[in-house]
């Protein structure tokens, strides 16, 4: 069965092709095409992603990347396909707020061949609204268009896909199952949230951010500290440095572990934040060794509450397998700290492989193997679908 996946949340614009073996024991697949245009070049300026450019991206690269995706596939064939009136209609209407998009792809896909492809899944949600619109429309255009039914994902189920992904060879892959109860820890740019789960597709949130999500609390520091966006990558190589070196971090620039006592699993980043915000203001300026201190200290404070929360729903849950996931994911000293804590509870640890960690539409294609389609008139973006939603 072969599935193109579309995602547009946030600031990369990506499609892949991907084949799935018909094997009962284990999801088994080839990546047959995958294209990603990152944006993060783009919005460097204003120190975080910028809606509307954002959608004016992804509309001006969709088409491209899809014939791209096509090529790769083997699946582009220059042939003059009917487009009926009735469709071009529907097309028109789906694509009512960006009409220079519905001309673009009717001129594109009447001009290729209809391609072998089984379904459509596409990211509805959570993201950026206007992000995650453009990209739910194309794919209902395209479904209008070749009659191939669509499916929407939830971005986050897709981390946790993405997390369980194991590279076989070459282009092929396959999905491992992983002891239950299991537990997902998402952090992202946006999100912050621990889910517990005893199959795929079935997610209850059990602790999440009450304010800032980790990743963001890492991009508003690095800004602070000057450091450019996206600032997750920054802090930690600084902060990488400054523990291999051995720095110690003064008295006045310790910070505080917001939660780390509070008796739940959420969490909260904001207090962080402010006071990173508080030291940055009372100091005349910033030079290196401050900005090692304080990366340290704060990559060291972000870690030591999310190690903790961790430990805490481990023993709550009798969890067996914990499944890390999101941007933040990236993040080597959270990873190794993660796995001494795993390693000492008997837990299983899953992360992301590589080029996984960060948004794909590898792990939408994934998530939505097993999925049923919708309607066009009822699938609808939503930047604010919850996890553990999926299913109503
Ligand atoms: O999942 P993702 O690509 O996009 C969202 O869905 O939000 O996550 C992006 C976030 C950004 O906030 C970025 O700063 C953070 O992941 N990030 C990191 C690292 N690499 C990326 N945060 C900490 N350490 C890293 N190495
Ligand atoms: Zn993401």
């Amino acid at each position: 069965m072969k599935i193109l996946s579309i995602e547009t949340s946030c600031d990369e614009t990506a499609i892949s092709i991907i084949d799935f073996k018909d094997n009962k024991e284990q999801l088994t697949f080839n990546i047959l095409a995958d294209q990603l245009n990152s944006q993060i070049e783009l919005h460097r300026p204003y120190g975080g992603v910028y809606p509307d450019l954002a959608k004016r991206e992804h509309a001006k690269n969709l088409p491209l990347i899809l014939v791209k995706d096509l090529e790769e596939a083997r699946l582009f064939t220059k042939k003059r396909t009917l487009i009926d009136e009735d469709i071009r209609e529907l097309v028109v209407t789906t694509l009512i707020k960006e009409p220079e998009m519905a001309d673009d792809i009717i001129d594109l896909l009447q001009n290729i061949g209809r391609p072998n492809i089984d379904a459509i899944a596409v990211t509805a949600g959570p993201g950026l609204p206007p992000a995650l619109w453009i990209g739910v429309n194309f794919a209902k255009a395209l479904s209008l268009i070749w009659d191939i039914p669509l499916i929407p994902i939830n971005h986050m189920e897709g981390h946790i896909m993405a997390s369980l992904l194991e590279h076989k060879v070459a282009n092929s892959y396959s999905l491992s199952t992983p002891r239950y109860p299991a537990l997902g820890l998402l952090i992202s740019g946006g999100h912050t949230e621990i889910v517990r789960f005893t199959e795929l597709g079935h997610y209850e949130i059990i602790g999440q951010t009450q304010d800032d999500a980790v990743g963001e609390a890492f991009d508003k520091v690095a800004r602070m500290l000057g450091l450019p966006y996206p600032g997750g990558p920054e802090i930690s190589r600084l902060a990488e440095y400054a523990r291999k070196s051995q720095m110690v971090v003064r008295a006045e620039f310790r910070l505080p572990r917001p939660m780390l006592h509070s008796g739940d699993l959420n969490f909260s980043f904001s207090g962080l934040k402010t006071a990173v915000a508080t030291i940055v203001k009372s100091l005349e300026n910033i030079d290196n060794d401050i900005r090692l201190e304080l990366a340290l200290e704060f990559e060291n404070a972000v870690t030591d509450v999310i190690v903790k929360k961790c430990e805490r729903a481990i023993y709550e849950h009798n969890v067996k397998s914990l499944i890390v996931g999101g941007g933040v994911s990236a993040n080597t000293h959270i990873k190794s700290q993660l796995s001494t804590l795993t390693k000492e509870e008997g837990v299983d640890m899953y992360y992301p492989g590589t080029g996984l960690s960060t948004d794909n539409s590898i792990m939408i294609a994934v998530a939505a193997h097993n999925k049923k389609p919708l309607a066009l008139n009822e699938l609808r973006a939503n930047g604010n679908w919850r996890i553990d939603d999926i299913n109503n």
